[in-house]
């Protein structure tokens, strides 16, 4: 029988929990209440908001694979619904499934490895407009780039207009509906408070540059073997199509989680690569060997193991998805604990990802070779989650493991980064942000 009692926590205040230290403290904090309290800790957002924070590999397990039919997305999720709506990352249940299986085609292997082309093209041109010398934001210029490879891969489109306005529009969204996670009191979207009037009209533009995709992609004389001309063309067994809504709300979500993800995987990685030149002059030996200055294709990449563990550790190290997130549908148990119905458990890939458990004595150090001898075979399953798991684990890990090393070894041939002196913090927002965005000076191979 699972005990009644809480696992132990922070006590908190009886109004606002534990809000005011998550606030203080961002990552640190479940960081610290794994130092604290262990495998599984508990705390509170808010007056009745009951969270768990799973830090063990085999309780992980079981929220997102044995128990995940009991489980749906939790609160957090929910908050970022009026930007990515009612798409595959948000929604739950039988809808949910529909649009999984719709959506899946497009993601196996031998149509993500038909997108490789693309990947190199869009790199390639990328690296036309740099200049040795040019100061750069590592970030801005990835995001582009794998924006760019969005849409042509996922939407058949070129990169259209004013993605910079986009661009802006997403950040003032993302970072207003974050803050409505920290308040303790949040008045409906709908009521014209300063912020939500804001948040109202950042989705709005968003929603017509969305829109905007769509159309052309319905303009096309040829319907495409894109992701969204198969949204677009899809009927249901009892032959009804997707509403525009739907089509949005999954172009929005395939889009937003397609992209920034792998941006910042790769934002990260040159990061790391920047201070660690050991690591980096072992990336450009392994270039130089198996491709002798020429872009990789994708029959490259099962001979680019070293480039594959600097990819793994940049996320083991700065996981794009930091938090995962589920709510309990009914009573459950967790590790001899009872899980009540409403219950949301987290789980941190900042935290497992550098549990010394696993990956002591120096879980912090940057050690890509830590991968090169077996060691993902050896792990506990849930010990390294950067994709999550069980029936929702990322639909597109395939598409950014490979474009990851592509974009990686493309680049990298050809340039270095001096990342600017000062300090490089994180930036946790629905995705793991550098708080600077990575300042950095561009040099020539
Ligand atoms: C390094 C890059 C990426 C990382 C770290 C990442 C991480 C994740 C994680 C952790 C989840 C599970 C979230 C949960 O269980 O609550 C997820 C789900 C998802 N990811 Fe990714 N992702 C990446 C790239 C991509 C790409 C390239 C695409 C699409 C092209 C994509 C599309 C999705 C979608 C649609 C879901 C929701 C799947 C579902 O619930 O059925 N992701 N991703």
């Amino acid at each position: 029988m699972p005990s009644n009692a809480l696992p132990p926590g922070p006590k908190g205040t009886l109004l606002a929990g534990n809000l005011r230290e998550f606030v203080a403290h961002g990552l640190d904090f479940y960081a610290g209440l794994a130092r604290e309290y262990g495998d599984l800790a508990s705390f509170r957002f808010g007056p009745f908001r009951r969270v768990f924070l799973a830090n063990h590999p085999d309780l992980i397990e079981q929220v997102l694979v044995t128990d995940a039919k009991h489980y749906v997305k939790h609160f957090g999720v929910r908050n970022y619904m009026p930007v990515l709506g009612n798409g595959l990352v948000t929604s739950d249940g039988d809808f949910w499934l529909r649009q999984r299986r719709l959506s899946q085609p497009a993601f196996l292997k031998h149509r993500v490895a038909s997108y490789a082309p693309v990947m190199a093209e869009l790199t390639r041109a990328m690296l036309d407009r740099w200049r040795p010398g040019m100061a750069v934001h590592v970030h801005t210029e990835f995001g582009q780039l794998t924006s760019a490879i969005a849409l042509k891969t996922l939407f058949g489109l070129d990169d259209p207009g004013d993605r910079a306005a986009f661009v802006e529009w997403l950040r003032t969204a993302f970072q207003l509906l974050t803050g409505r996670f920290r308040k303790l009191v949040n008045l409906p979207l709908w009521v014209p408070t300063p912020d939500n009037v804001r948040i109202r009209r950042a989705v709005r533009h968003l929603h017509r540059v969305v829109d905007g995709f769509i159309a052309a992609g319905r303009a096309r004389k040829e319907p495409g073997d894109d992701l969204l001309s198969r949204l677009v063309a899809a009927r249901d067994d009892d032959g009804s199509r997707m509403t525009e809504a739907q089509i949005r709300d999954e172009a929005m979500s395939l889009y937003l989680a397609g992209h920034q993800t792998t941006a910042l995987t790769l934002t990260w990685s040159w990061y790391l690569l920047a201070t660690h030149p050991d690591a980096e002059r072992r990336l450009v030996e392994e270039w130089a060997r198996v491709l002798g200055g020429r872009p990789p294709t994708t029959d490259d990449l099962a001979h680019l193991p070293y480039t594959d563990a600097v990819l793994a550790e940049a996320m083991r190290l700065y996981p794009p998805a930091y938090l995962t997130g589920r709510e309990a549908t009914k009573d459950l148990e967790l590790g001899g604990y009872r899980v009540r119905k409403g219950y949301t458990v987290f789980m941190s890939q900042w935290v497992t990802h550098r549990d010394p458990r696993y990956f002591g004595p120096d879980p912090d150090a940057f050690r890509p070779e830590r991968w090169l001898d077996g060691l993902a075979k050896r792990l506990p399953k849930y010990a390294y989650f950067p994709f999550g798991g069980g029936p929702r684990v990322c639909i597109g890990n395939t598409f950014a493991s490979m474009e990851g090393a592509i974009l990686l070894a493309t680049v990298g041939q050809r340039y270095r980064f001096t990342v600017d002196p000062g300090e490089v913090g994180t930036n946790p927002q629905i995705t793991l942000l550098p708080s600077n965005g990575i300042p950095a000076t561009l040099q020539e191979r």
